[in-house]
């Protein structure tokens, strides 16, 4: 649309979507005889995808809203109104409010707001809501944590990312930072479950672009590379915060060697943002339940995305990604529920993943000892025979998470585990002979070896979420911990 713009003789300054939307209108308003209404109408037959926003003209005192697909709702105070795609946000102002839906315009003005068909320019009729429940339970979207809301908002914020890393000029940017003169290692560096999709993100660029990339612990990255890199090495510090101390040290240390700072960060205008030469943002929205949930699988997006990049493959195959994590959702939520339930009496258990999977063992273990406080080790699984299987007896849970093509081994894995009297819970894609040797199963959709660590990663939430809440503790604020960590 940018370039019909341009060729109309428009002036476009950005490339932003929000700026897309004005151009949209401000297109057909002069046709329209400088009627709003009529122009909003016009564009919306032009626009694609999901978005909702607000628009006016300099000469009129009314605001006027649109939404496809996303949020708006608007908020009739005495003498004022208001509008937000965010319910919350209104309800300090005012409990009226009226929920706006795809195909209306509405047009706001101090005195009320009229809503309007976006088809045919008819007047709708609609009541004004009172909202009377708890602001808490407003933001919670009705789930009864944030956690699981967020957990919830997995395949919608997934598609958005990928929306914008296929559309930002950033992209490119952060990807020529990356070039090394020999494409020497690049490191990867971040803290808790920012490091596990480090860990991931390395995976992916060593099988899908081989590119080695080394993936370090904040304070390891210092005390492992801080007196031999240089000016030639690059390093993408992750944060969701953008504020861990432990990262800015990282950073600081990169800093003084003069080598190259990446970002990739949820929280936009935080230290790190600033901190970096390129950055880019995992598009999340506010993550506000203590465990990372939502910005671990955009982290994780994110890095199979530059991979493809790096690769030169198509993008496009990682389109289907939303949909399988929603489907993931679906139909793991029930056997989490019920796994959850047997795990809750263990206070001791291992998380198995191999290659691929490891990093998300590790994340499915940390997010267990989080928020149930068992204590639980995430392990490469050829490694449990070398030590941890003496923990085996009667009744003894422990977890394989299997990414496709790996299932034989893991069986293998399993079967150690099984003949001591345990029991193997998996969570994969169906395979009968995996299913044939463990006794519980939680089956993830069918997709390629580089999606599924993603998929797989849901229902190992899930379990967390339900142990935690099975044990009478709230997810969101689990003891000792806090979402942002500033200390060393
Ligand atoms: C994850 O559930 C934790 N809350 C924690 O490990 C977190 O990932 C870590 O503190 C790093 O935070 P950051 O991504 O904001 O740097």
């Amino acid at each position: 649309m940018r370039e019909l713009f341009l060729r109309e003789g428009l002036t476009v300054r950005g490339t932003n979507d929000g700026e897309t939307c004005v151009h949209a209108v401000e297109r057909h308003f002069d046709r329209n005889g400088g009627d709003m209404l009529a122009a909003i109408r016009a564009a919306y037959a032009d626009l694609e995808g999901d978005y909702a926003f607000v628009i006016t003209h300099h000469d009129d005192h009314r605001l006027f809203a649109i939404k496809k697909g996303s949020g708006l709702v608007a908020g009739l105070g005495g003498g004022f109104t208001c509008i937000s795609s965010d319910l919350p946000s209104i309800l300090p102002l005012t409990r009226r409010i009226v929920r706006i839906r795809d195909g209306e315009i509405a047009v706001l003005a101090p005195d009320g707001v009229g809503l309007y068909s976006v088809h045919d320019g008819s007047p709708i009729q609609r009541e004004e809501e009172h909202y009377d429940g708890p602001i808490e339970v407003a933001e919670k979207g009705g789930y009864p944590h944030f956690m699981l809301k967020e957990i919830h908002e997995e395949p919608t914020v997934a598609g958005e990312l990928l929306h914008l890393l296929n559309n930002s000029k950033y992209v490119d940017s952060f990807l020529k930072a990356l070039d090394t003169p020999d494409s020497r290692p690049v490191y990867f560096v971040g803290c808790g479950t920012s490091y596990h999709a480090c860990l991931l993100g390395a995976y992916y660029w060593n099988q899908i672009a081989r590119r080695t990339a080394i993936a370090l612990l904040a304070p390891q990255f210092i005390e492992q590379c801080g007196q031999s890199v240089g000016p030639e090495d690059v390093a993408v510090f992750v944060s969701q915060s953008g504020e861990t101390k432990d990262v800015l040290n990282a950073v600081k240390a990169m800093r003084e060697r003069g080598g190259r700072v990446l970002g990739v960060l949820n929280v936009l205008g935080s230290t790190l943002a600033h901190a970096s030469d390129v950055y880019l943002p995992l598009a999340c929205g506010y993550e506000i339940s203590v465990p990372a949930t939502k910005t671990f699988v955009n982290q994780a997006v994110l890095f199979l995305y530059l991979a493809y990049r790096l690769a030169g493959r198509d993008t496009g195959e990682l389109a289907p990604l939303p949909d399988l994590l929603a489907r993931t959702l679906d139909v793991t939520d029930a056997t989490a529920r019920d796994v959850a339930a047997y795990l809750h009496h263990w206070d001791d258990l291992y998380y198995l993943g191999y290659g691929v999977t490891h990093p998300i063992a590790l994340e499915g273990a940390l997010k267990l000892k989080e928020i149930t406080y068992a204590h639980c080790e995430g392990i490469f699984s050829s490694e449990f025979k070398h030590g941890p299987l003496s923990a085996v007896r009667q009744g003894y849970p422990v977890l394989f998470i299997t990414a496709p093509g790996d299932e034989a081994m893991m069986i293998n894995h399993v079967n150690e585990v099984t003949t001591r009297g345990g029991r193997a819970i998996a969570i994969a894609a169906e395979h009968p002979a995996l299913r044939a040797n463990v006794h519980d199963y939680l089956v993830i959709p069918e997709a390629n070896r580089f999606l599924s660590p993603i998929l797989l990663t849901l229902p190992a939430q899930l379990i967390s979420y339900h142990m935690s809440v099975a044990r009478g503790i709230d997810p969101d604020h689990p003891r000792n911990l806090s979402k942002t960590l500033t200390v060393d």
